[in-house]
């Protein structure tokens, strides 16, 4: 076996880095994600982008200042899926964790499906513990364009950040 390694660099997600992250999800996604960088130009949310030399990006995700009082909540974390369990994902939720201290906060949040159960262990592993659940719902386009209202459990988690 081969092996390669390429240096990442963990930067601001920009409209111009859009069409370049149509691996993260459908149309409607990738339109969340535009209404998400209009909000971070107003300093709401933060939204990163992991990238190798190519300056595309191979991971991202946001955190949202507004949601919990006194938190940053990390949410749409995404990593190429040829990508996965190779650490990316580590980086990005540390880099994220790094920003909300840099506001002076000292609380990580976020919500994981119920039904996503390796998500979540790699959340424990990083130190969030759970400590409720909540309904969420959301649009989700299918490539025909038919629109279908998802409904799902999301467990809650936080990690106080020293
Ligand atoms: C969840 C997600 C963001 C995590 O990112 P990731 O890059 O896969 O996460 P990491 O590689 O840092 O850690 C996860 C796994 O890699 C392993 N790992 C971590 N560092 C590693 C390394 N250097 N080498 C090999 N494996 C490693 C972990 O033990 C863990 O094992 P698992 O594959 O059995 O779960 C990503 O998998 C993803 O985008 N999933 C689909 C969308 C999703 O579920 N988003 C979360 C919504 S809450």
């Amino acid at each position: 076996m081969a092996e390669v390694v390429l240096p990442l660099t963990i930067r601001d997600l920009t409209r111009a880095d859009l069409p370049s992250c149509a691996w993260s999800g459908s149309a409607t996604h990738l339109a969340s994600v535009a209404r998400a960088l209009e909000r971070a130009d107003r300093g709401e949310v933060d939204y990163l982008a992991v990238c190798p030399p190519s300056n595309l990006p191979v991971a991202i995700g946001g955190i949202d200042y507004t949601l919990n009082h006194g938190a940053g909540t990390l949410w749409q974390l995404a990593v190429l899926g040829e990508l996965q369990s190779c650490g990316i994902g580590t980086l990005l939720i540390e880099a994220a964790e790094r920003r909300i201290r840099g506001r002076g906060l000292h609380r990580a949040e976020l919500g994981v499906e119920e039904n996503n159960p390796r998500a979540r262990a790699l959340y424990e592993r990083l130190g969030y513990r759970a400590y409720g659940r909540k309904p969420e719902a959301w649009d989700e386009e299918a490539e025909d364009g038919t629109v279908t209202r998802y409904e799902t459990v999301c467990t809650l988690m936080r990690k106080e950040l020293p």
